[in-house]
């Protein structure tokens, strides 16, 4: 894939609601191909945590706006592949993983203000590197041109048990059921936003992940990007 440094740009879009598997999936894509992978979700969440340390009422759109002013949200890459989340600088990495905070961030995305600085930095970031981004508008609003758009989803169910391990193994307490009431809080909240709702965007790919291990998603989207990255870098007769 040497060619694809002399190209403007590449852009693979990864959007799709919550525990659908996006995070594990894009990291693996972007190891594999190569590609700096940014995770937009953890960028809303960082600015939930300012929020939250700071007694700001979610809904107060005004003082949200304020904070943002002095406020920097940044990831950084680190030596083994993986990334830091930075808020004002502070590593929050494991702070925005709870279930408070992914509700809060479901929050304060419903906020212009705070939408337009971040996708202001996403745009950014894809300017220069070779991205797999994922989050909810990514194909519908981020990045509309991106090369390659995947929606992945999967039932309520499936996407609950698996955010509920996850956190169990990060310690947490969280039960089952509270885990739900997050997922169905989090699907409502953030398709019915007004301004860049999660959709899917009308040339994204749907994959369902309900019945299949993340292995077997992986390996199934690691197909399918390939096929359209050669596509990209020798026309589709490559293909053929
Ligand atoms: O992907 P995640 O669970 O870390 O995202 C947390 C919340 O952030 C999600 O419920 C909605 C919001 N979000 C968003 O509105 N747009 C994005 N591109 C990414 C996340």
């Amino acid at each position: 894939m040497e060619n694809v440094e002399n190209m403007q740009t590449i852009k693979i879009a990864i959007d799709g609601p919550a525990g659908a598997g996006k995070t594990t999936i894009s990291k693996e894509l972007a190891r594999f191909f190569g590609f700096l992978y940014v995770d937009t979700g953890a960028m809303y969440r960082a600015v939930a945590l300012k929020a939250i340390r700071n007694h700001i009422n979610l809904n107060d759109e005004d003082t949200i706006t304020d904070m943002l002013e002095t406020t920097s949200v940044n990831l950084k890459s680190t030596a083994d592949g993986g990334y830091q989340v930075l808020l004002d600088d502070e590593d929050v990495s494991s702070l925005i993983r709870t279930l408070d905070i992914a509700t809060a961030a479901s929050q304060v995305a419903t906020i212009q203000s705070v939408r337009i600085k971040l996708v202001e930095f996403q745009r950014k970031i894809a300017a220069t590197d070779n991205v797999i981004m994922d989050g909810r508008d990514i194909g519908s609003y981020v990045l509309p041109h991106a090369n390659i758009k995947i929606f992945l989803t999967a039932t309520i169910e499936d996407r609950a048990v698996r955010r509920f391990k996850e956190l169990q193994e990060r310690g947490s307490a969280t039960t089952f059921e509270q885990v739900k009431r997050d997922i169905k809080f989090r699907d409502k909240n953030d398709s019915s936003r007004a301004f860049a709702p999660l959709m899917v965007a009308r040339d994204a790919m749907v994959v369902d992940t309900s019945d299949n291990s993340l292995d077997t998603s992986i390996e199934l989207l690691k197909e399918i990007i390939r096929e359209k990255l050669y596509e990209l870098l020798y026309g589709a007769e490559a293909n053929a």
